[in-house]
């Protein structure tokens, strides 16, 4: 089969890596992809925001499946397009990613169909929502409704703060994304990732990750898109996990079917586990960046069959076996990030990698030979081993051999499972 995947980061560099490594692959296509990714892939000429030109490539050339990592173009409706010329592909449609896309729509299905989340209102006048904010308590949390690459969440801790949020995201500062904003009463807990893969009607687990999401060691400073991740998540315990499916991942997908858009791709749920249960926080309709790069590592069989199974209703004849080992990835980022990252600083990979050790590039680009940094995120070095302390040993000792000057990381990836 030819696979077509679009995307250019740290987690299509592993979705390359692991789809390469399929029986079910004969080819393997990429767009933009990235330096890395063109180690497993053959990169097309192919604007991927031009979707009948995605399509037009699938059909000369064969494409057999297309694998969509980013959500963007999901919630733009690539997905739907490659449908409606019988293309098979991993990834919802746009109705279905609305998961992602809108929060307030998220917030109204758990109330309609009772899945724990946090208790919400949702706005889209200044003065109302405003008014709305003392009930909430301190601090509550303020979101913009729409796509908000990852900064459309303030956690306010004073009044001022929250009206001050509410103000900037409904008066224009986020764009679309703020036409609305949605109020969350704010939970207490510790975080986590749960991954299922959907074909519309059948589910099936697909793991579970912790990711930092703050630039700094001991978890402070501003919030990135993930300094770092590990899989599995020990804090999940499979009570808690059986909870989140079926009071939470289940209910969702079967109320996404009954309306008529059914859910097919991967669903990641981020959830707060709190005294009460397990709550979402949550959904975003794609795999995470940096958690696909710890989860993939794991699973033992043939990836580019299970996607297409997936991909055309067929996830009720498989299973998804993963190795009972510890994933771990560390992120290295430019300076600067998550503010303006520093481009263009050199990078040498050492020769050759040591078993269970990967090195996946986020943000890198050749410029006269020379792999330079060209993004935030720069790479993920990844090791697994039989427990997380041993992975994130080996981890560590690959980060040392990397020679990149201008990149920053941070020194406890793991702590929390490790502890
Ligand atoms: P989101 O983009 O919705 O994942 O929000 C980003 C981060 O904000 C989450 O990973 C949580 O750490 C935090 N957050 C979002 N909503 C809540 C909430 N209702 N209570 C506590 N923390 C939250
Ligand atoms: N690492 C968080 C995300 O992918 O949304």
């Amino acid at each position: 089969m030819h696979i077509l995947l679009i995307g250019a980061g740290g987690r299509e560099h592993a979705l390359a890596w692991k789809l390469a490594q399929s029986p079910s692959t004969s080819r393997l296509s990429a767009a933009p992809g990235n330096p890395g990714i063109a180690q497993h892939a053959a990169i097309v000429d192919l604007n991927v925001d031009d979707f009948a030109a995605v399509a037009q490539f699938c059909i000369d050339q064969a494409v057999g499946l297309v694998v969509v990592g980013p959500e963007a173009p999901l919630v733009a409706g690539l997905a739907d397009v490659l449908r409606g010329h019988a293309i098979p592909v991993f990834g919802p449609s746009a109705a279905a990613a609305m998961l992602e896309g809108s929060k307030g729509f998220v917030k109204q299905l758990c109330a309609q169909h009772g899945i724990p989340t946090a208790a919400f209102a949702q706005h889209d006048a200044v003065d109302a929502a405003i008014a709305d904010l003392p009930r909430f308590g301190l601090p509550v949390v303020i979101k913009a409704d729409g796509l908000a690459a990852g900064k459309g969440v303030i956690i306010a801790n004073s009044a001022a703060e929250a009206e001050a949020a509410v103000r900037d995201m409904l008066g224009g500062g986020f764009g679309a994304a703020g036409a609305s904003v949605v109020i969350e009463e704010f939970m207490v807990g510790e975080e986590v990732s749960l991954f299922a893969l959907c074909d519309g009607a059948t589910i099936l687990p697909f793991g579970s990750a912790q990711d930092h999401k703050r630039v700094g060691d001991g978890d402070i400073g501003p919030n990135t898109g993930g300094m770092g991740a590990y899989s599995p998540a020990p804090c999940l315990t499979p009570v808690l996990e059986t909870a989140a499916m079926d009071k939470i991942i289940r209910p969702t997908v079967a109320a996404m079917a009954a309306a008529g858009t059914p859910y097919v791709g991967v669903l990641y749920a981020g959830l707060m586990l709190t005294a009460d249960g397990p709550k979402l926080v949550e959904y975003n309709c794609r795999f995470g960046d940096p958690e696909c790069q710890v989860l993939l590592p794991r699973y033992t069989s043939d990836l580019a069959a299970l996607l297409l199974a997936a991909a055309t209703g067929g996830l009720a004849a498989c299973d998804a076996p993963f190795a009972p080992d510890s994933a771990i990835t560390i992120v290295l980022a430019a300076k600067g990030y998550p503010g303006t990252p520093q481009k263009g600083g050199a990078i040498h990979l050492p020769d050759g990698l040591p078993p269970h050790c990967q090195i996946f590039h986020a943000g890198t680009t050749r410029t006269g030979g020379v792999l330079v940094a060209n993004g935030g995120r720069v790479l993920n070095v990844g090791a697994q081993a039989a427990t997380l302390s041993h992975a994130q040993a080996a981890a560590y000792a690959l980060v040392d051999r990397v020679d990149f000057a201008d990149g920053f990381y941070r020194k406890d990836i793991g702590w929390r499972g490790v502890q």
